[in-house]
């Protein structure tokens, strides 16, 4: 694998799931194999999760981390071809990528959505730029349309808790204050959709995803009729994606937050979510802190599906 932008990345899904257990059930089995090799994550927007998993998978494999966060430390750096660099921006990025390729062996990034220009977003113009300018892997640690470390965390997770062979998973959109990117939706349902899961997604009329990703996934817009019977409830908060509305809040409803009348209308689901997460607008106490909440096993695995990732890399270097 060269680079790790989506799901058609990985190659069999099968088998990777195989590696992530195995990964799993003994962590430091490749400790060599990352030795002399460095990883540089640059961050253009705040984490907590991806950053420490992905940089705990790399030392498990023995690797050499380096974490640059361009908002903090990092000279301000020019996304635009043509601009006139006569503002704040000190560094371009056309400059600032080939120098960081050179001190590594693979670069992650993390370039949200800026809800700025939907073409450029859905062109995925910074990650693209680390790709063609970078001369090294690149892994994407969110961008601005998918979170496969996320969504590849996600499956590992539905895999390790499902009862049925073909689970009913369903993704619902739940309320939130900000505009948030449609990466963590968009990415987990392009990776259901390589699964033979029942897959339903429901969300307020105006909330519909690309195509693109959504696939045949069924498009329920009665919340409570989607939750009927379903195995995995998957909560996340999206911004408008069409047309005109691009990256707006249509609605702040809380009718649509995850509370514990609505898992009772599932067959005793997991709770799921990717963090960081809004209690009382995605999700309910109740629900997060019960029994059936699987955010923090699913945090763990952020850990698992780095390592995957990274070491199918190193092996093809
Ligand atoms: N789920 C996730 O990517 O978390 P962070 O934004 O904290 O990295």
């Amino acid at each position: 694998m060269r680079h790790f932008t989506n799901v058609h990345d990985l190659g069999d899904l099968q088998s990777a799931l195989k590696e992530a257990f195995e990964i799993k059930a003994d962590k430091y089995k490749y400790s060599e194999l990352g030795k002399n090799k460095t990883l540089i994550m640059v961050f253009f927007n705040s984490s907590l999760r991806t950053r420490l998993s992905t940089q705990k998978a790399a030392m498990n494999l023995g690797m050499n981390v380096m974490v640059l966060d361009v908002n903090a430390g990092a000279w301000k750096l020019e996304t635009e071809r043509g601009v006139i660099m006569d503002s704040d921006k000190t560094e371009h990025l056309l400059e600032a990528i080939p120098v960081m390729g050179n001190y590594c062996d693979i670069i992650g990034v993390r370039s949200f959505a800026r809800f700025e220009n939907k073409e450029d977003d859905y062109n995925e113009k910074i990650l693209n730029q680390f790709i063609q300018y970078s001369n090294r892997p690149v892994v994407s640690m969110e961008a601005a349309t998918r979170h496969p470390l996320q969504s590849f965390a996600d499956l590992i997770t539905i895999e390790e808790f499902k009862k049925k062979k073909r689970p009913k998973v369903v993704m619902t959109w739940a309320p939130h204050p900000k505009a948030l990117p449609q990466a963590v939706p968009n990415s987990f349902a392009e990776w259901m959709n390589q699964t033979d899961y029942e897959f339903v997604i429901t969300h307020p009329e105006g909330y519909e995803l690309d195509p693109k990703f959504t696939g045949n996934a069924r498009i329920e817009y009665d919340q409570d009729k989607a939750f009927e019977g379903a195995d995995f409830i998957y909560a996340k908060n999206w911004a408008a994606y069409s047309g005109n509305n691009y990256g707006k809040i249509l609605s702040k409803d809380l009718s649509w937050t995850v509370d514990t009348r609505k898992m009772e209308l599932t067959d005793n689901a997991y709770f799921m979510h990717c963090l960081p997460v809004r209690r009382n607008m995605i999700v309910t106490d109740d629900v997060i802190e019960s029994e059936q909440s699987l955010v923090i096993q699913e945090a763990a695995n952020r850990e698992i599906s780095a390592q995957v990732v990274l070491k199918k890399i190193i092996e093809s270097l």
